[in-house]
């Protein structure tokens, strides 16, 4: 793993910022040439929310492997990509499905209950991308470490939402629960270790 190290140090932050863009490139490809399905809106926005989730649980993800790969280094980045990704999955909801109709959209967000749990995890969601810059990290000291655990209940909301919104939970959805338990139960852990050494 030594060697994997070595050559993900080598990576500057921005190559992981560019190739988070190659999904948005894709699914911009398959909406314009064909691929994206027989229904585009909702093709579009499941991709994107796909997406999101691969960043956000992946970002969770990034502390508990460090043992064994360190991707410390890019986890703003991560956590921005999966932001961004949330915030466009939120934007084709609002924009093709709702036709940037308000009204419209409150009688979608009363019909189907896991659109709040969305809208939460994404409401979550943005004090962190606001302050996930070094002025930020300075300047609230402490306080920013506390705001950032936020990110734990907004994936975890993001998950819920997923898993809402299938009829029936599929072996896909399993896994993702599954993974995001193992994740939070890493994070647990860590956290009972620090409390009793205090
Ligand atoms: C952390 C926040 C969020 C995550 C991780 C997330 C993720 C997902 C995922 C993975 C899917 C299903 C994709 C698939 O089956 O392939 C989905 C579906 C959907 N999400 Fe989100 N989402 C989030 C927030 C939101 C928000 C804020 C809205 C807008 C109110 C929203 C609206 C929708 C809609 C309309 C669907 C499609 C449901 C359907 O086809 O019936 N999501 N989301």
């Amino acid at each position: 793993m030594r060697w994997l190290q070595g050559a993900l140090r080598k990576v500057p932050t921005w190559v992981v910022y560019l190739a988070g863009l190659i999904p948005l490139g894709w699914i911009v490809y398959l909406t314009l040439y064909g691929g994206i399905g027989v229904d585009p809106v909702k093709g579009i926005e499941h991709r994107l929310g796909k997406v999101a989730l691969w960043f956000l649980v992946g970002g969770l993800a990034i502390s508990p492997v460090r043992r064994w790969v360190n991707l410390l280094k890019f986890r703003r980045a991560i956590g921005l990509l999966g932001f961004f990704y949330v915030a466009l999955h939120l934007t084709a909801w609002l924009w093709f499905d709702m036709g940037l109709l308000l009204s419209q959209a409150v009688a979608d967000l009363w019909k189907r209950p896991y659109l709040t749990y969305g809208i939460i995890a994404f409401l979550l969601l943005i004090p962190l991308a606001l302050t996930s810059n070094n002025a930020s990290i300075r300047k609230l000291g402490a306080k920013w470490r506390m705001l950032h655990m936020l990110v734990y209940p907004a994936v975890t909301l993001g998950v819920v939402h997923y898993l809402m919104q299938m009829k029936v939970i599929s072996n896909e959805g399993w896994i993702w629960l599954a993974v995001l338990i193992v994740l939070l139960a890493a994070r647990w852990r860590k956290f009972a270790a620090l409390r009793s050494n205090r």
